[in-house]
């Protein structure tokens, strides 16, 4: 079983399958198409089947290559995109890319999707397959969940019919084709023979490290590698509400203070989003026994969450201090991805900014370059605004002239969740500074 399979890997001859084209899923397949092996994709949804089969990427935002390389594979014929799983039958490699979000209320894993792909799997899956789970999973998944699932459904013994593999992937939106192909892996097999193929099949399009690893060391070093991020931008956080507090500003401070040996204080800022910090620390303590509490995971995770809701604090704020209830604001959101030059707005801090300044009866109007329904003329979304407040640090936002824009606007005041501007800056074209991190507020 292992040498036909390597040689199959070895001469790029091995068909490939990916289920769930999405931000990993689709540059992952278009690579180990580009790098020689035929891949299908397969997605539920017929409308991006139908575009993806066209060439045309459907991820916008700022990908660098991407759409390129989609474009290209599909036209030489390596790369195509199915709803039918049957595809799965003649597989050599199968690679799952499915979302792993958590259930919003327990923060315990909600794996719908992931039960789902491996059930459809297992039911086509044939013996001498190579499966690999890409999404992110909470330790202990593959042995507790994949592993049985997929021996259920298919009648076939991992490691005596099939190879089994956890090999997450590191990407960030924005940089998807650089990081897979410059981002060391980990690769967990439940065997060693699993993890040594994989590690040849991602040597293929992966220039970097690849670390072969047992299954539930893949799983808790992805999940505490996010996890480590989010604990990182709380202290951060916790630190620019600091200066807030003392009247400092955080922007002053964390330079010096990475100047000290072996210090990187990350960014403050907003909040936290995307489909994997706000939920990647949750999924590395759900299978933690009853007696293990996670202090400073949780801690990390409150702090990040209540971010947007503190930038509508600093608005509420600003306008009193300029007369004007909040009931009666109109509010301008200057973008609504979760990541600058994005247009992933999965658990965007925009979202939770905008709903919070509702209930409290604002008007809110909402302008992003890159999301489908905020796409309009900058200047129409903040004309006679008592407030812009801007949430994501989109290139379009740092280029803006506030001078110019001050014109436009019903009241001079500007929320800054991201730093795109120094408050310095913001005063000298006439605007009244609320920024994270930038005390004493407002002055
Ligand atoms: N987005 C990132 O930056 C990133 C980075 C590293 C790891 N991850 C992990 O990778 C995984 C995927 O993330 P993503 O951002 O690509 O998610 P995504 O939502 O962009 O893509 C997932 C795709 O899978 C499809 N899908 C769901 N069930 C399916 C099924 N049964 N069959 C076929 N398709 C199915 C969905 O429709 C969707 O298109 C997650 O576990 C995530 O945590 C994501």
């Amino acid at each position: 079983m292992r040498d036909k399979l390597l040689a199959a890997i070895e001469n790029k001859t091995a068909n490939v399958v990916v289920l769930g084209l999405g931000y990993v899923g689709l540059p992952v397949a278009c690579l180990f198409a580009e790098a020689g092996f035929p891949v299908a994709g397969i997605r539920r949804s017929q409308e991006k089947v139908d575009l993806i089969n066209r060439g045309i990427c459907p991820i916008e935002g700022k990908e660098p290559g991407l759409a390129e390389l989609v474009a290209r594979v599909v036209a030489q014929g390596r790369f195509y995109a199915t709803t039918d799983y049957a595809a799965c039958r003649d597989a050599q490699v199968v690679l799952i890319a499915v979302e792993t979000p958590v259930d919003p209320a327990t923060k315990k894993p909600a794996y719908s999707a992931l039960r789902g792909a491996l059930a459809d799997l297992g039911r086509d899956l044939s013996p001498g397959t190579m499966v690999i789970i890409e999404s992110t999973i909470a330790p202990g998944t593959m042995a507790g969940v994949v592993q049985p699932i997929l021996e259920e459904t298919s009648g076939l013994k991992v490691n005596e019919d099939f190879f089994l593999v956890n090999c997450p992937e590191r990407v960030m939106p924005g940089k998807l084709l650089a990081n897979i192909r410059g981002c060391h892996r980990v690769v967990g097999g439940m065997s060693a023979d699993a993890a040594d193929l994989a590690v040849r099949f991602y040597r293929s399009i992966v220039d970097a490290d690849l670390d072969a690893v047992d299954c539930l060391t893949a799983e808790l070093v992805k999940t505490m590698e996010n996890a480590y991020r989010d604990v990182q931008i709380a202290f951060a956080n916790e630190m620019a509400l600091l200066c807030e507090d003392v009247g400092a500003d955080v922007w002053q401070v964390r330079p010096l203070v990475n100047k000290s040996p072996y210090r990187h204080m990350h960014l403050p800022g907003a909040g936290v989003g995307g489909h994997c910090i706000p939920k990647d620390p949750w999924l590395l303590v759900a299978n933690a026994s009853d007696g293990f509490e996670p202090r400073l995971t949780q801690a990390a995770r409150a702090i990040n969450d209540g971010m947007p809701l503190h930038v509508v604090d600093l608005t509420v704020e600003a306008l009193r201090r300029a007369g004007v209830e909040i009931a009666d604001a109109t509010i301008a959101v200057l973008g609504y991805a979760y990541l600058e030059n994005s247009d992933d707005t999965r658990n965007s801090p925009s979202q939770v900014f905008v709903a919070r300044l509702q209930e409290l009866g604002a008007r809110v109007t909402v302008h992003d370059p890159y999301v489908r329904p905020y796409q309009g003329k900058l200047l129409e979304s903040i004309r006679g605004s008592d407030a812009v407040a801007v949430m994501v640090a989109h290139d379009q936002y740092r280029d803006l002239d506030l001078g110019a824009l001050r014109a436009h606007v019903a009241q001079p005041i500007l929320v800054d969740g991201r730093h795109v501007f120094s408050s310095q800056q913001a005063r000298a074209a006439g605007w009244a500074y609320y920024g994270v991190g930038s005390g004493p507020v407002g002055a």
